[in-house]
């Protein structure tokens, strides 16, 4: 397809955008698929669970290379540092594996992120799981999909029939540890985690889990499944329940009906302890029954 005129030129539409998002990340996922089981280059970033392989490395030089041949005025945030150019209304988000963790070991629970902005509102985005071969898609105001088919967000509002995405058990907020894990563990049918924000994302998009939070996540973590959550009927917000933006490092996606809940426990403000009176009854009630000589 020929390149896009530089800085000119009408709105793209969404569906246009997430024509291209399809492609590069249908064939960075074959790459990655073909890489799966055989032997792997692995290097760490910041420690030693930070990793990197050649995967991540080939997978974002491929989406990059065909982003900036079809739209060469555009930005570019990219996990392993590639970029566009640096004035732009339009930003991609890649992630080229999300779960890189996950890869490097062979578990099939990893997937490409590709996400676009235009002045900070989400325009389209794609998350696939190659190993899976599920391949979840959205565009602004056109509705999410899994392989092709409509999705949507459960109706569950009860936490006790819910199922969690959680990223971390605990984290910090306003200067003290949020336990968060022991919450939802214990108020809800249990808590997960696939290993890769962004197939959490599309979990509760396609109604698997009813709840994902995630704290301390990178725009191109969580970019495109975002929209692929509000595009399925879902609620985005930070922490704070403000509705969520690309500059904000926690984020929290429901399917709306349990949002307030899981805010509350994100927030610290539901502890999943039971109250002193409750553990008090429960050991009066375990007391064995006084004997006629006591
Ligand atoms: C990671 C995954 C993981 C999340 C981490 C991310 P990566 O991304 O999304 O689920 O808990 O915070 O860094 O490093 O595999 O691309
Ligand atoms: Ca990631
Ligand atoms: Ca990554």
């Amino acid at each position: 397809m020929p390149a896009e005129p530089v800085n000119g030129g009408d709105p793209i539409a969404p569906t246009i955008l997430l024509e291209l998002a399809l492609e590069t990340a249908r064939e960075a996922g074959a790459l990655l698929r073909a890489k799966l089981g055989a032997p792997r280059e692995v290097s760490f970033k910041a420690g030693h669970n930070d990793l990197v392989t050649d995967g991540d490395r080939a997978a974002e030089a491929l989406i990059t290379e065909r982003i900036r041949a079809r739209f060469p005025a555009h930005r570019i945030l990219a996990e392993e540092g590639a970029t566009g150019a640096e004035v732009s209304p339009y930003r991609w988000l890649i992630d080229p594996v999300d779960g890189t963790t996950n890869f490097a070991h062979n578990v099939p629970a990893f997937a490409v992120s590709v996400g676009v902005e235009r002045d900070g509102q989400l325009q389209a985005g794609v998350v696939y799981n190659p190993a899976a071969d599920e391949l979840f898609a959205a565009s602004l105001g056109h509705g999410a999909t899994l392989n092709g088919q409509p999705i949507a967000v459960t109706t569950v509002g009860q936490p006790e029939s819910a199922l969690i995405g959680c990223g971390a058990i605990s984290f910090r907020r306003h200067g003290r540890t949020i336990k968060v894990g022991r919450a939802f563990w214990s108020l809800t049918q249990g808590c997960r985690t696939t290993g890769a924000a962004a197939l959490d994302l599309c979990y509760v998009a396609c109604g698997r889990f009813e709840v994902f939070c995630g704290p301390s996540l990178c725009p191109w973590d969580v970019a495109a499944g975002a929209l692929i959550v509000q595009e399925a009927g879902g609620a985005v917000t930070d922490f704070d329940g403000n509705p969520y933006h690309l500059d904000r490092r926690d984020i929290l996606a429901s399917n709306g009906a349990i949002h307030s809940f899981a805010l509350r426990v994100a927030q610290g403000k539901i502890s999943g302890r039971p109250s002193l009176a409750k553990r008090l009854g429960g050991l009066r009630k375990r007391r064995p029954p006084r004997s006629a000589g006591d």
